[in-house]
């Protein structure tokens, strides 16, 4: 993995309609058009990948899903597979969203099937999502959650050479409520990480086929603050990559 390239990816979540996305994404690419740093996806609903995939060609920006399924084909009604994602030109799919935890009560167990089937049937980057809840913290049981929850997401998972694993930080009290991580949390989180993943694989898998981003209420004001973070690979975006202006001045303070 390029680790001299950092990454910045916009979810999109349910906020815009068919013909918003489109008109997002071509403000993006407009916008993003000489700009010479790479590393920047964006992730709309699914309804709108194929076209916003399509509006993208030939420009930096990469196309990303937000969800997968953990198989490929079959009676699995209102489901979308790795191959259909690939087929309209995603390269990036995150899993486990804490929305989708919540909402829909998506466990660790079941987003290792979905991670499992990634790396075994396609070549989408997975963006695999971990945080906890704001009593964890509170309590004092940040590393517990993280690498337990890392623990049941990678059990059982192949890493192969090539193989290339985004762990968003998520921290649940963070997304959307306009509070972010200090730096020197977002430092031992970083520590927890590495740590959890050196146990499950090894430290060479840790470093190399892993990156670790950041994502929480993340704006054009508060970014560079994250920039400044060693060992953090990029952010995920929410409420912040919906317009392109904020989108365009957070991507040119993180990437490098
Ligand atoms: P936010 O969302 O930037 O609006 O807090 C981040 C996310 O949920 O990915």
């Amino acid at each position: 993995m390029d680790k001299k390239n950092k990454i910045i990816i916009a979810n999109w979540k349910m906020e815009l309609g068919f013909k918003e996305s489109l008109a997002l994404a071509l403000e993006m690419k407009n916008m993003f058009s000489g700009f010479s740093k790479g590393g920047v996806v964006i992730c709309p609903d699914f309804i709108s990948l194929s076209e916003v995939g399509k509006e993208l060609t030939g420009s930096i920006i990469k196309l990303g899903a937000q969800d997968v399924f953990w198989e490929e084909k079959g009676a699995y009604t209102g489901e979308v597979s790795s191959s259909e994602l690939e087929e309209v030109g995603c390269e990036y799919v995150i899993i486990g969203h804490s929305e989708r935890r919540g909402y829909l009560k998506e466990d660790y167990s079941l987003i290792n099937k979905e991670l499992k089937n990634l790396l075994k049937e396609s070549k989408l980057i997975p963006i695999l999502c971990i945080g906890e809840k704001k009593e964890s913290r509170e309590s004092g049981k940040v590393e517990e959650v993280l690498s337990e929850q890392l623990r049941q997401a990678l059990e059982g998972v192949s890493i192969k050479d090539d193989s290339q694993i985004i762990v968003a930080y998520e921290p649940l009290w963070a997304i959307g409520s306009g509070l972010v991580i200090k730096p020197e949390d977002m430092n031992e989180v970083n520590k927890i990480i590495v740590q959890s993943l050196s146990n499950i694989f090894n430290n060479k898998i840790a470093e190399n086929n892993f990156l670790r981003i950041y994502g929480g209420s993340v704006n054009s004001g508060n970014v560079k603050d994250f920039a400044q973070i060693e060992g953090l690979d990029g952010l995920l975006v929410g409420g912040a990559s919906l317009n392109s202006d904020e989108f365009y001045k957070m991507a040119d303070k993180i990437l490098i």
